[in-house]
């Protein structure tokens, strides 16, 4: 049984494979639209979500199969006590893949271990995103029609934001990509990425925490949201939370073919005035979502009865 944890686990043809079918149902979508007919989705939330798990159920709802789950674990069995791997074992009787999301970190990896469904991991705590990397690349390749020769600067919680270190890793695979990873201090990449995926595959980096000094180097800008709830202190969390706001002023210097990504949800690190900005790809990035969802679910479940 094939699941998605890390993002690793897919060869570069598999994501090759993933972003021409995602593109080819952006052209098409017709073609897609009764493909999944009779196949269910589950979509397992113990975290709050809005695009990761709208879009899978968009996704599956217009590829014509169905969606079943819930969107917070005090409305499951979680909250008597039930163990991740029961839950996802028992949601395998009732639908033919699971998405799923959960506040700690390795949950995804333990849901399927006892699964007889694929299993997808929406996020794991502080960890991984694989899907939220998919449609970031499925953007990339839409904006920049290639994924090397790139500078790319990650802007906010790069300690916390389990987006930008699932991006980290499937980046590295490219040639010729160069990492500016623009933080505080406090919340720079963990060391375990750095050693093992950056400085392992001889990838140019810098670490600085002076965005506007970077700026005219960079493809592209993905900015991330100071990640609150994997704070220990709050205090700390209102210290740093806007450690990094994105202004118009402030892209000045920016290049021309700029491409401003941000996962979302934005709290308060990207102005709104940039919204205009030709460069801001963050809303066409909602939607690769759900294209690139759909195209991972067909991935996933073809082949399987
Ligand atoms: C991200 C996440 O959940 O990690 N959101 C998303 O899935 N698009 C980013 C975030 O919450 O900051």
């Amino acid at each position: 049984m094939k699941h998605l944890i890390d993002i690793m686990e897919l060869s570069t043809e598999e994501i090759d494979r993933m972003i021409m079918r995602a593109n080819d149902i952006i052209d098409d979508p017709k073609k897609y639209s009764h493909i999944c007919q009779g196949r269910k989705l589950a979509t397992l939330f113990f975290e709050p979500s809005t695009r990761t798990r709208l879009s899978f159920e968009a996704a599956m709802y217009e590829l014509g199969g169905n969606v079943l789950g819930f969107s917070e674990a005090q409305s499951s069995s979680a909250a008597k006590g039930e163990s991740v791997a029961d839950t996802v074992r028992t949601v395998g009787s009732y639908a033919d893949i699971i998405a799923m999301r959960h506040p700690k970190e390795g949950a995804a990896l333990v849901g399927s271990s006892k699964s007889t469904v694929p299993v997808i991991n929406a996020g794991d705590g502080g960890h991984n995103h694989p899907t939220q990397t998919l449609t970031d690349l499925l953007t990339i390749n839409r904006e920049k029609g290639r994924f090397d020769n790139l500078t790319v600067g990650l802007c906010g919680d790069l300690k916390f934001g389990r987006t930008v270190h699932s991006l980290i890793s499937a980046m590295s695979r490219y040639e010729n990509v160069s990492f500016v990873l623009i933080s505080p201090e406090e919340l720079k990449v963990p060391e375990y990425l750095k050693e093992e995926v950056i400085k392992k595959k001889g990838i140019n980096f810098v670490e600085t925490t002076d965005l506007e000094g970077v700026m005219p180097q960079l493809d592209i800008l993905y900015m991330t949201r100071v990640q609150r709830e994997r704070f220990f202190s709050e205090q700390e969390y209102i210290r740093l939370k806007d450690s990094y706001i994105l202004t118009t002023d402030k892209l000045a210097n920016a290049k021309e073919e700029l491409s401003i990504l941000h996962p979302l949800p934005r709290v308060n690190e990207i102005s709104l005035s940039v919204d205009d900005d030709p460069r801001a790809k963050y809303f066409e990035q909602v939607l690769n979502g759900k294209y690139i969802r759909m195209a991972l679910i067909l991935e996933f479940l073809e082949g399987i009865k």
